[in-house]
């Protein structure tokens, strides 16, 4: 059998982890042959397809980002896309594929396996929010560096006694915020789950400036004020539909600063939580998906998606564009009120 790969979608720590595992065992144990297909299903479309052997896997494993390259392309917004991409699987003779992805990539890959082709799906994303799976790769490393960042960032903040706001990646689910939050004794922290409202902001940071410390505000990308609309940088879409965040942080300090009468700054992390090296943890999960996804394409449980449920590896279907996204939980956002302020 022959296997195509491909990592769609924004990337994040471990993919390589999981192409290394999926390529390794399917070699090794089951004698399939590994396809790249580059740039997610932007390669699939354009018949951009590349060599993956255990020589091209060698060395990857701790290795941020993807090797073969990523996209946000949506093919059913390409003329023809269907049709191109069973050209292409032909073309390369390639009998099924492992699709690594998070919301957007695995919902085609579900459109696509409706359609008659054999798909595997492994969730990724530093967002955490794939329906079905308990944790996905990359939300372990994104979570440290952003913490890290909350460390570095206390002691500036009493070094100058104001506030310092730290706007981290989260379009519709709070996770990072929430869980780097927590892990980095932040004040203030804000989630898209729960609307916020300025004045209780302020609130907080009054009373923790009462106490001669100075206020740590953590606010997801996708955080929204309860009286006004989501703060967008702009309003171009992605092929997905997706609008570009960020703003917030910036909105919050100005309002911040204008509410009490002190000063405050932003810090927008970005990017930065999204590359470099895996967690052990993002390492150790990354290969166990792709060690099952390889067991899944051998059962042929095609339509299926590689999950975590609590400390086993299960496989459910692979959640289609109408799947909810996991978001968090309010009474778990509630748990940690008593650090607020
Ligand atoms: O990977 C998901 C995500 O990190 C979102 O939290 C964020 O809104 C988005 O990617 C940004 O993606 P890009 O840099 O590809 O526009």
């Amino acid at each position: 059998m022959k296997v195509g790969v491909l990592t769609g979608g924004g990337d994040c720590p471990g993919l390589n982890a999981v192409i290394r595992s999926v390529v390794r065992k399917g070699v090794q144990e089951y004698g399939f042959e590994f396809a790249g297909l580059r740039d997610g299903w932007l390669g699939a479309l354009k018949g951009n397809v590349v060599p993956l052997g255990v020589p091209e896997v060698r060395g990857i494993l701790p290795r941020g980002g993807t090797i073969l390259g990523s996209s946000r392309t949506n093919p059913f917004k390409h003329q023809d896309g269907v049709r191109r991409i069973q050209d292409t699987l032909a073309a390369h003779g390639i009998d099924a594929l492992v699709a690594i992805g998070g919301e957007d990539t695995l919902g085609v890959a579900a459109e696509l396996d409706r359609r008659g082709i054999p798909i595997v799906g492994v969730p990724k994303t530093i967002d955490n929010d794939v329906p079905g799976t308990d944790y996905t790769f990359g939300f372990d490393t994104a979570v440290g560096i952003a913490t890290e960042a909350i460390d570095r960032l206390h002691t500036t903040a009493e070094s100058h006694m104001r506030t310092l706001v730290l706007e981290v990646m989260g379009r519709h689910s709070g996770w990072i915020a929430l869980h780097a939050g927590v892990a980095g004794g932040a004040n203030v922290i804000l989630i898209p789950e729960r609307p916020f409202d300025i004045e209780q902001v302020c609130a907080w940071v009054r009373h923790r400036f009462e106490f001669h410390y100075a206020p740590i505000v953590v606010a997801a990308e996708g955080a929204v004020p309860k009286e006004g609309q989501m703060i967008l940088k702009d309003r171009s879409l992605d092929e997905y539909g997706h609008v570009r965040l960020s703003g917030i942080g910036d909105w919050l300090a100005q309002e911040i600063s204008q509410r009490t009468g002190t000063d405050a700054r932003t810090t927008v992390l970005g990017h930065v939580q999204r590359g470099g090296t895996p967690s052990a943890f993002d390492r150790w999960l990354a290969t166990r998906f792709g060690l099952h996804a390889v067991d899944a394409v051998k059962d042929r449980a095609f339509g299926t998606m590689v999950a975590l449920s609590g400390t086993r590896i299960v496989r459910v279907p692979i959640p289609g564009a109408e799947a909810k996204t996991r978001t968090v939980d309010p009474a778990l956002y509630d748990e940690f009120g008593v650090f607020f302020g």
